[in-house]
């Protein structure tokens, strides 16, 4: 498993998604569907997309009770996508609920990964909001370990914090990575940023990449690019 970049396909329709996609030839990459392409086409655009060749990371990030969350993931694993995800937040019973829902009577099933704190939350609306009084960098790894005690794969989290991640929860734990930027790139609205090079110097598994890829003048070549420097 791992070393692979992911690409967030970050679009809002189908059709711009596809003529997206189209624009690669030669290569397959693994890619990342979130919640407003899922919300706004089906699940028949995970289809699409796996009939095309492509693995898929449905980043939906579910958080309810276990029951749900069981029966939920059982028709993610149908859709037969490659990696899925949930809240950290919804406790440890529910993360095993949600493993049982992804396993197929064959015994396989989907990477599922952890989201522990959303970067966009913060020490400040973590206490005032949440209650929650410990510091984010030991929230983080707790609810990290959590997941591994769960029987998950590993966490959504910075490249900065791979290293951590990997020295709390062992070396086979993945971590993927999204805040990723060239070193000659736009940093866009991304605060805790690292180079595809220093992600894979630090361990990150997976690296998932937007901006730098969709929205350059040539996507394929910052793909590619994003692969030489992180897999190669
Ligand atoms: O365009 P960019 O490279 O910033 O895209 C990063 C992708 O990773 C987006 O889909 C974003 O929603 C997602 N993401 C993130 N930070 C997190 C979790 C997910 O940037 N902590």
């Amino acid at each position: 498993m791992g070393k692979d970049v992911i690409v967030a396909c970050d679009f809002s329709s189908k059709e711009e998604t596809l003529s997206f996609l189209d624009r690669f030839d030669e290569e397959k990459p693994f890619v990342k569907i979130g919640m407003e392409l899922f919300y706004a086409e089906g699940p028949e655009i995970v289809r699409e997309i796996k009939k095309r060749g492509h693995r898929i990371f449905l980043d939906l990030k579910l958080h309810d009770i276990p029951n749900t969350v069981m029966k939920a993931m059982a028709v993610l694993s149908r859709l037969d996508v490659d990696m899925c995800n949930l809240h950290a937040a919804g406790t440890i019973p529910m993360m095993e609920a949600a493993l049982r829902g992804l396993t197929r009577a064959d015994g396989s099933r989907p990477i599922l990964i952890a989201v522990t704190q959303l970067t966009s939350t913060d020490q400040e609306h973590m206490q005032k909001d949440l209650w929650i009084d410990r510091p984010i960098d030991e929230v983080v790894m707790h609810y990290a370990q959590n997941a591994k005690t769960a029987g998950l794969d590993g966490v959504v989290c910075s490249p900065l914090e791979a290293g951590k991640v990997h020295e709390a929860c062992g070396s086979g734990f993945l971590t993927v990575t999204p805040g990723v930027r060239f070193a000659d790139g736009d940093v866009g609205d991304q605060k805790r940023v690292a180079t595809p090079a220093l992600a894979k110097q630090i361990g990150s598994d997976y690296i998932v990449v937007g901006r730098p890829i969709t929205a350059a003048q040539d996507p394929v070549a910052a793909y590619r690019r994003c692969l030489n420097e992180f897999c190669g």
